[in-house]
């Protein structure tokens, strides 16, 4: 993409160490919906490019704490990364990032511990600014107890133009009780930006090139200040402890749980999902409480999942349903099939209309085709099952010789018999069974009963050994 196409600078704050967080992993690295923090950021920025039409953004992440490890995980085209070390405030950090700002787009400032922010606001602010160089974007909002954040001074009128912004820690008492805040997320003409930032001092209560002391000087130099508040309170959040990362999980997974049940999903408890990816819903879908989504699962209209069930990247055609206690990983289910309780779904798990796998089976790299059933304790793995196939409980396909794996093939309306087991490669023909407790070792022909089993011995006069008397203790 050409620099011209470009619409924002925007630069991702993310070289503090978060100390409170007590890990060895950088806070930004922490998992929101099972991707760090900085990736939500990242992909808000790249979406608000798109927005905004034309070209995309240029980001630039400040990293510090934690070395490479960061900007290692995030490698991309639109990407730089600029290193801040020792981390000296918030100004320090955008003074790194300042050499590869691109001066005819303004500069939109993200914090990396803060996740949440939509498009939607950072839209209407980044939109109240991009048409002029004279004016100043800052995303503020009302905190009920502001004890910690920067505040927006406005002067004598309220609601008047803002003045500056002034830390907790400089405020005087007067200032401590305004209750609105800078939250951190700002818009800022890109060649003022750079002019302003070599004009900072450290001069303040924590000697930290604070950021914010940029509002007064661009109030000085005669630009207006525009504020604009986020939709949502919780967009503003940030991360510093474990608690707060927690919480946050949760604002984000209601927000998710909502738009499932706008989309005409039935959630028993909206409080009681977790969505780590992309969850597909059709209409008349029923999820039971404690589910977890991973990657992508795409789930057909009035399919029903149970509680407790795990589903990783699947894809679950309509009306299947899926009973509690069940772990499906990297499978198709087809329409109106039935799997669990207590079933496990290993990758490349494939099955067809209306077959049923039960409670305690296990089914990996394996194709059911329509009306195949394995309702109980089983394990299936690397064969080809026909149609209307039945596999008794206790049936397992040996398909590991301890080198090499082999394939199973069950041809369709075959019956095999309970604990049974089928040596691969072997072939069961068509319409064939094997009684119970079979171990097949080579092909069994089309429409065949095979059956290997010992002969039952009757012995009749046979007794059944008895306990030791006791001997009485000296
Ligand atoms: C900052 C703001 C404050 C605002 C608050 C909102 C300043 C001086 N203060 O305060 O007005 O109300 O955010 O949450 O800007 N960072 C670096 N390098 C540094 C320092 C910080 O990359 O040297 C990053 C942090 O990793 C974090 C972000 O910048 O993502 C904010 O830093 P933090 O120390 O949390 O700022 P606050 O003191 O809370
Ligand atoms: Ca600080």
């Amino acid at each position: 993409m050409t620099d011209e196409a470009i619409v924002l600078n925007v630069v991702v704050l993310a070289a503090g160490m978060g100390k409170r967080m007590r890990s060895d992993l950088p806070k930004v690295m922490h998992p929101v919906a099972g991707r760090p923090m900085l990736a939500h950021v990242f992909e808000t920025a790249r979406a608000l490019g798109a927005r905004l039409g034309r070209g995309g953004v240029n980001l630039v992440g400040v990293y510090g704490h934690g070395g490479r490890l960061v900007p290692d995980a995030f490698v991309a085209p639109d990407l730089q990364w600029a290193e801040q070390m020792p981390q000296r405030g918030t100004g320090h950090a955008v003074m790194q990032a300042a050499p590869r700002l691109l001066a005819h787009v303004p500069t939109l400032i993200l914090y990396g511990d803060v996740p949440l922010t939509t498009v939607d606001t950072l839209e209407r602010l980044v939109r109240s600014v991009i048409d002029s160089q004279r004016r100043f974007g800052l995303l503020t909002v009302e905190l009920a107890d502001p004890t910690g954040y920067g505040r927006v001074v406005r002067g004598a009128t309220p609601g008047g133009p803002v003045q500056r912004i002034v830390e907790q820690r400089d405020a005087s008492s007067a200032e401590q009780l305004i209750r609105e805040v800078n939250t951190g997320v700002m818009v800022i003409p890109t060649p003022d930006l750079r002019r302003w930032l070599d004009a900072l001092s450290d001069d303040n209560a924590q000697a930290e090139y604070y950021l914010t002391d940029i509002v007064g000087m661009a109030v000085a130099d005669g630009l207006e200040v525009v504020t604009a508040q986020p939709t949502h309170a919780w967009e503003t959040l940030g991360v510093n402890s474990r608690a707060q990362l927690a919480e946050l999980e949760r604002v984000y997974q209601r927000g998710l749980a909502d738009a499932l049940m706008e989309r005409g999903a039935h959630l028993l408890d909206p409080a009681r999902i977790d969505v780590r990816g992309e969850l597909t819903v059709g209409r008349d879908v029923c999820i039971d409480v404690g589910c977890v989504f991973e990657g992508q699962v795409t789930l057909g209209d009035r399919v029903r999942i149970g509680p407790y069930c795990v589903l990783r990247d699947v894809m679950i055609r309509e009306g299947a349903e899926i009973a509690a206690y069940s772990h499906l990983e990297g499978a198709s289910v087809g329409a109106n099939a039935r799997v669990g309780p207590y079933a496990r779904l290993r990758p490349g798990a494939e099955l067809g209309p209306r077959v049923h796998i039960g409670n305690f089976v296990e089914v990996k790299n394996s194709s059911f085709g329509a009306d195949a059933k394995a309702n109980h304790l089983a394990y299936v793995g690397d064969s080809t099952v026909g149609e209307r196939v039945n596999i008794g409980a206790g049936t397992i396909t040996c398909n590991y010789d301890g080198a090499n794996k082999h394939r199973t093939v069950i041809e369709d309306d075959v019956f095999i018999g309970s604990n049974s087991e089928l040596v691969a490669p072997v072939r069961v023909g068509r319409g064939a069974t094997l009684g119970a407790g079979t171990t097949l070792t080579k092909d069994a022909p089309p429409g065949a009963l095979v059956i290997t089993r010992a002969q039952a011995r009757t012995l009749s006069d046979w007794v059944r050994p008895a306990k030791n008397p006791k001997t009485p203790k000296a």
